[in-house]
């Protein structure tokens, strides 16, 4: 190894020719710093920017202001591969990489979070959970109809009193044997009224603290298992989001995932994959927003000129642009991280707490270089803003992501 790149502090003594060649050498060899996308990305870029626009882009402001659930879309998306895109082709995955997944989010999330977070919940949270760590059987009944897109899934960790306090479990699931006992609720269920199939996070043993969480995979209509109230939301106002209740549901055992107390890792880990999803999502957020600013500020006229031509706007833009740039090169860096089976947890924090903030400025932003048109449905910029917002409380907050972060660079 070049002495220059393993001793820092050596550097000023290197021949600096070499050293600049050296790093440039490891910056082109360093995949992850290398983005150019190759033909398959941008084939899955395509796709999913003509299907944002052509099937996404009708009906959207209507969805979103009478809480429509984009089921047909949905379908479609899973049947074009979008639902289960990291999954084997032997389960009815894509086998696809993360990074492509993401690109598919992002364009998706210019337009419509509300089908956006549906895809990221059952790609990351739901298919990515079974595929790592169930077992053939769990696979072949339930990843093969979720990949493909025929059945929906959800994820349910949040509780009325354990959001981001994640180890505070109230709800049980109580060993009998051959099958558990689950009693409890859960809250801000993406996907809680509309999936097929669940991942439920609940406590088997008070006394293992969270060693003694299971995940157990839960069908819709399970005897003694309900849903609560469908929440009506700042934003994403079209994706459905419910509480379930469980009152004695019986669940067998074969449909826990892994060890016994293997849950709670189970969630942390699908979480850490899950926030990438999520930071793609800000990311086209903060896109969608910044193009139509764009758009809008060539068309529009102030004092004689375009809007763009005035500096206030276009230091705007400038701003816009850049923490755009900055919010993919994490996420990509992230999902590269995954995809070459490196440690990612700091990385998809990074990746989300920054996306998403940059998300809430951008729109934020964008409302303001559209003035009065900005403030009305029909721009789409407030929806986006609305939607934003949501990017830094799901999957874990802001204050969460940061807690990921500072505990990874003080171990
Ligand atoms: N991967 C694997 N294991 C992990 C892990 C990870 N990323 N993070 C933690 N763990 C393990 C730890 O190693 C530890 O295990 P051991 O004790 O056996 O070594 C165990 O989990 C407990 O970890 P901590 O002591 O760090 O736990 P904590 O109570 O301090 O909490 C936390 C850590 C990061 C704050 C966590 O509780 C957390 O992420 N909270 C946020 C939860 C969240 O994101 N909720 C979102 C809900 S899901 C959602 O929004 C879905 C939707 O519908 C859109």
């Amino acid at each position: 190894m070049n002495p220059c790149y393993s001793i820092s502090t050596n550097i000023t003594k290197c021949n600096s020719k070499i050293w600049v060649k050296f790093a440039i050498s490891q910056y082109a060899e360093n995949e992850h710093m290398n983005f150019q996308l190759n033909e398959e990305q941008l084939a899955v870029q395509q796709a999913a920017r003509s299907f944002a626009q052509n099937q996404c882009l009708p009906g959207v402001i209507e969805r979103d202001t009478h809480m429509i659930h984009p089921t047909e879309i949905l379908k479609e998306l899973g049947q074009l591969g979008f639902m289960g895109m990291m999954v084997d082709p032997k389960y009815n995955g894509g086998g696809m990489d993360t990074l492509s997944y993401c690109i598919a989010i992002e364009e998706i999330s210019k337009i419509d979070n509300s089908c956006s977070v549906a895809m990221s919940v059952n790609n990351s949270l739901v298919c990515w959970g079974i595929e790592k760590y169930g077992n053939e059987e769990q696979k072949e009944k339930y990843l093969k109809p979720l990949a493909s897109g025929e059945k929906l899934g959800a994820f349910a960790l949040s509780e009325p009193e354990a959001g981001s306090d994640a180890t505070s479990q109230r709800t049980t699931a109580i060993d009998k044997g051959d099958h558990y006992v689950v009693n409890g609720t859960k809250n801000w269920i993406t996907n809680g009224g509309k999936a097929d199939i669940y991942l439920v996070i609940a406590q088997t043993d008070t006394e293992k603290g969270h060693r003694g969480i299971n995940v157990l995979i839960m069908e819709k209509g399970m005897e003694g298992f309900t849903l609560g109230a469908k929440e009506d939301k700042l934003g994403i106002r079209s994706s459905d989001t419910h509480s379930l209740l469980f009152q004695d549901v019986k669940v067998p055992k074969e449909n826990r995932i892994g060890d016994d107390g293997f849950g709670f890792k189970f969630a942390m880990e699908t979480l850490s994959g899950g926030r990438i999803g999520i930071a793609a999502q800000a990311l086209g957020i903060a896109q969608g927003a910044y193009e139509l600013s764009v758009k809008y500020s060539k068309e529009r006229k102030a004092f004689g000129k375009e809007i763009s031509k005035h500096q206030a706007i276009a230091f705007k833009l400038a701003d816009m642009a850049t923490e755009i740039e900055a919010a993919r090169l994490l996420v990509y860096k992230a999902a590269a991280l995954k995809d070459e089976g490196k440690d990612y947890t700091q990385a998809s924090a990074m990746a989300k707490v920054f996306a998403s903030e940059v998300a809430m400025k951008t729109t934020v932003q964008a409302v303001q270089v559209h003035g009065g048109y900005g403030y009305v449905k029909e721009y789409h910029v407030e929806r986006l803003m609305r939607d934003a917002k949501i990017t830094e409380i799901y999957e874990g907050t802001s204050e969460i992501q940061r807690i990921v972060i500072s505990r990874g660079i003080l171990k």
